[in-house]
Parts: structure tokens; sequence; C-alpha cells
């Protein structure tokens, strides 16, 4: 199962890259409109949820083409690791990373999330994009509150609505896809202790901010 998504990520990097804006595409004229919305609404609440963020530290996880990590580092982040099992999403980042010169505050690494040590904490995290394809949600929520000082933000695929059942289709050949409804959300939510958590639907996505209870 593990291999089979890192592998799809693996071909799909420069597609998927080229959802966030790479004129030349193809696949960029094609892409679904609802699809960009909801990307663009995880991202701008992502940026949003990590504020403060002089001097604090983030993790990416799934970081994909290194969007978000890149971003927080230009908004001042102290540092920013960004992992992804898929190489070629690395390349795609520390790419970025160099024609931006941010590699003293960016460092992006190939890594699968579950072998991640759990000493090392972060004062926030983002999972956008990332649940959708985790077998084990509710190990995954714990191992990233885990590892949370401050914040942690979820995507969500919503389960509802046309673009779901054309998702499935899609994804029949990709890799397996696991998709939501809010009660779903709140039964795993309510197992994580010592946090408090929002839902909120963005488009296809449902948005969760975890604030850890200090
Ligand atoms: C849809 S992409 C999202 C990329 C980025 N977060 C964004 O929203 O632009 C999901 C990424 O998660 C990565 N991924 C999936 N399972 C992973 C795992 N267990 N460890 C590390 N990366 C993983 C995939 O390789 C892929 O690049």
């Amino acid at each position: 199962m593990k291999d089979q998504t890192a592998d799809f990520f693996q071909r799909y990097a420069h597609d998927f890259d080229a959802i966030y804006g790479n004129k030349h595409s193809v696949f960029n004229a094609l892409i679904n409109k609802y699809l960009r919305t909801s990307m663009r609404l995880r991202y701008e609440r992502s940026l949003a949820a990590c504020q403060p963020i002089a001097d604090k530290t983030v993790l990416d996880v799934g970081c994909g083409p290194g969007h978000y990590s890149l971003a927080l580092a230009r908004m001042g982040a102290l540092h920013v690791t960004g992992i992804d099992f898929a190489p070629a999403m690395i390349q795609l980042a520390n790419l970025k990373a160099d024609s931006m010169q941010l590699n003293d505050s960016c460092e992006f690494t190939v890594a699968d999330f579950f072998a991640l040590d759990d000493t090392t904490h972060y004062d926030y995290s983002i999972l956008m994009g990332f649940m959708d394809y985790m077998s084990d949600p509710l190990q995954t929520i714990l191992k990233a509150v885990s590892i949370t000082r401050h914040r942690a933000v979820f995507s969500f695929p919503s389960s509802t609505g046309i673009l779901a059942w054309q998702r499935r289709l899609r994804y029949k050949k990709r890799c397996p896809l696991y998709l939501y409804s809010r009660k779903e959300l709140i039964a795993l939510f309510d197992q994580v202790p010592n946090v408090t958590y929002t839902i909120e639907p963005i488009a296809r996505d449902f948005f969760v901010t975890v604030d850890i209870l200090q």
C-alpha cells in the first residue's frame, strides 16, 4: 500500500507541482477549479494558523514540492523541515529553495513520516493533502500531535459531493484514498488527549486545526 502511494507520487510530482501554477502544463489547464479553490484555501489557512511565525520551527509532513515550507520560511520561520517519501517531490522542493535562497531556513528530506524520530519537537506541524493517503488516521494524528508544541493543521478530503466520487474513480488505479465525513472526523479527534480542535469545511476538504493544551 505504502509503496503504491510512494510510487504514484514519485511519478506524479511534476504534474502535482503544476497545480500551483506552471502555465505550460496541459494538466494545469484541465485541473478542476474546485480543487484549486480548496488548495488555495487550505494554503491560506495553514499560513495563517502558523502565526506568530518568527523564531518558530515547522514540520511540513508530505511537503510535496515545498510550497508551504518555502512560504513559511519566507515569512520568517526559524527553521522549516519538509519531509516527503517521494524523492522527485524533494528534488523539486530543493530546486525551489535554491532559487529562492532559502536553504538556510528550509530543509527538505526524503523520509517516511512514520520513521521520523519522536524526540524532535516542532512549534507547528502541517499535514496538508496528506491524510487522504493514510490507512490509519488515528495513529497518524497521534504521532503528529506528539511531536508538536503548539498547533497542528490537517486537511481531510470530504466523502460527499460530486468531486469525491470523481476522485474515488480517478484514484482507483493510482493508490488507496481515504475520504471523511464531519462525523467521522469528530469521532477521530475526540480520541486525541490534551487538545482542542476545530473542523472547518473548505470546498472539497475539511480543514482541522488542533491546539495542544499546555
Ligand atoms: C497530495 S501531496 C501534498 C503535498 C503538499 N503537502 C501540498 O499540499 O502541496 C501528498 C504528499 O504526501 C507524501 N506522502 C504520502 N505518504 C507519506 C509518508 N508516509 N511519509 C512521507 N510522505 C508521504 C506523498 O509523496 C505526496 O508528495
